[in-house]
């Protein structure tokens, strides 16, 4: 069996999805269900037997000691993190306390149990560290994509937590030869992210009928991966990728932000007309220290272990709403508590046209 962390999360809990839908080897799902961790996106795999929920911290050494020493998992997945920029910037310290100290601990525990493995379980042992492109800082409009040899130079706290992370995933496979192997991705989109999200907010916002509210001008570029590419990105890396090495994944879909949110109107309109959605579009005050664009090379994932994304932007754009459409209880569900909290905090009244 594998051992996944965050798996009630957007990413972690479309992968474990995605993992028993391919196959029936089963998996154990470490959460800390943050306000993020949400297991009503794994409600399908109720009375499944092969996913079994533990709920803790990464951070928690006796805990994650006790779920190695029960499960032997052969590989394990660390999605576990705190992971929006703009909460970041609001409080960094949960950023330092599970990205980096909680990795730590779990690189700790995982070398402990590693060590302790007969040559033949260690040779094919794998732990994945899940990271993110931010870790590579801003581009200008001509610079090249991100490349694996790109230096790291991380702008915000998340990426700053993140860098470390990985530095620490890197440190573990020269000093230890922990068969570590890091993934950094793009932005992901899809069903079950939390609406805290540009592309979720944006979908929940307009449905609600409220304000659209894009930081800047809008022109600040991210690339965009639909979650189940970056799921199957994972997998192929879990099955083929070499310890030790690094894989950037990406969709090859650099788009502005207003680019997108525009786009997403337009999928709208069709799917539930009878709104102005784009009348909705308000410009806000930019977030500190706003990265204007991130881009991927991801041809090192393509030749070497012939991965790449099923979904065109627009494709995976369009499921995405349907999702969402489809899905209002769980939007209700999560749009209650702490998320309310937060966008009085994140959005006070401040539109700027
Ligand atoms: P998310 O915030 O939706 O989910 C994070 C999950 O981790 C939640 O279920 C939460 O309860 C859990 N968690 C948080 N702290 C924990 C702790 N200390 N111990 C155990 N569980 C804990 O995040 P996501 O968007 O699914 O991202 C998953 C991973 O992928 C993160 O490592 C993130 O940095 C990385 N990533 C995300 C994106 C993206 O666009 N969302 C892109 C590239 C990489
Ligand atoms: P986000 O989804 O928070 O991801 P990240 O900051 O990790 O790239 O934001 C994506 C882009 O959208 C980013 O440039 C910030 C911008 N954005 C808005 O313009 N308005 C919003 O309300 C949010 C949440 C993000």
């Amino acid at each position: 069996m594998i051992l996944v962390t965050g798996g009630a999360g957007f990413i972690g809990a479309n992968f474990v999805l995605d993992w028993l839908g391919e196959s029936d080897e089963p998996i154990v799902n470490l959460d800390k269900l943050t306000y993020a961790g949400n297991l009503a996106n794994l409600g399908q795999l109720k009375g499944d037997a092969r996913h079994i929920f533990v709920h803790g911290d990464i951070g928690d050494r006796a805990l994650v000691e006790k779920a190695l020493a029960t499960h032997r998992p052969r590989a394990i997945v660390n999605f576990a993190a705190e992971s929006h920029v703009d909460r970041s910037i609001h409080g960094p310290a949960p950023f330092i306390e599970t990205n980096v100290v909680g990795t730590f601990s779990l690189l700790e525990q995982t070398r402990s149990f590693y060590t302790a493995l007969a040559p033949s379980e260690q040779a094919s042992f794998r732990f994945v560290h899940v990271s993110t492109d931010e870790v590579y800082g801003s581009l200008g409009p001509d610079d090249r994509p991100f490349s694996e040899a790109t230096a790291y130079a991380p702008n915000s706290p998340y990426a700053a937590s993140k860098a470390a992370a990985d530095h620490l995933a890197r440190a573990y496979v020269h000093t230890y030869g922990l068969p570590v192997l890091t993934t950094n991705c793009s932005n992901n989109y899809g069903p079950r992210q939390f609406p805290e999200k540009l592309i979720p907010l944006m979908i929940h916002n307009a449905l609600a009928g409220k304000a659209l509210p894009v930081y800047g001008d809008g022109s600040n570029v991210r690339d965009w991966l639909y979650v189940g590419d970056h799921c199957a990105a994972i997998r192929t890396v879990l099955e083929r990728g070499r310890p030790g090495e690094t894989y950037n994944i990406g969709g090859k879909a650099e788009r502005t932000n207003v680019d997108v949110v525009r786009t997403l109107c337009r999928i709208l309109t069709e799917l539930k007309p009878g709104r102005d959605y784009a009348s909705q579009i308000t410009f806000v005050r930019d977030r500190p220290g706003h990265d204007r664009r991130y881009a991927i090379d991801a041809g090192k994932i393509t030749r070497e272990l012939a991965w790449k994304p099923r979904e065109s932007f627009e494709s995976g754009l369009a499921r995405t709403v349907r999702w969402y459409l489809e899905n209002t209880t769980w939007l209700a569900g999560v749009t209650s508590g702490d998320y309310l909290k937060w966008t009085e905090l994140n959005y006070p009244v401040e539109a700027t046209s």
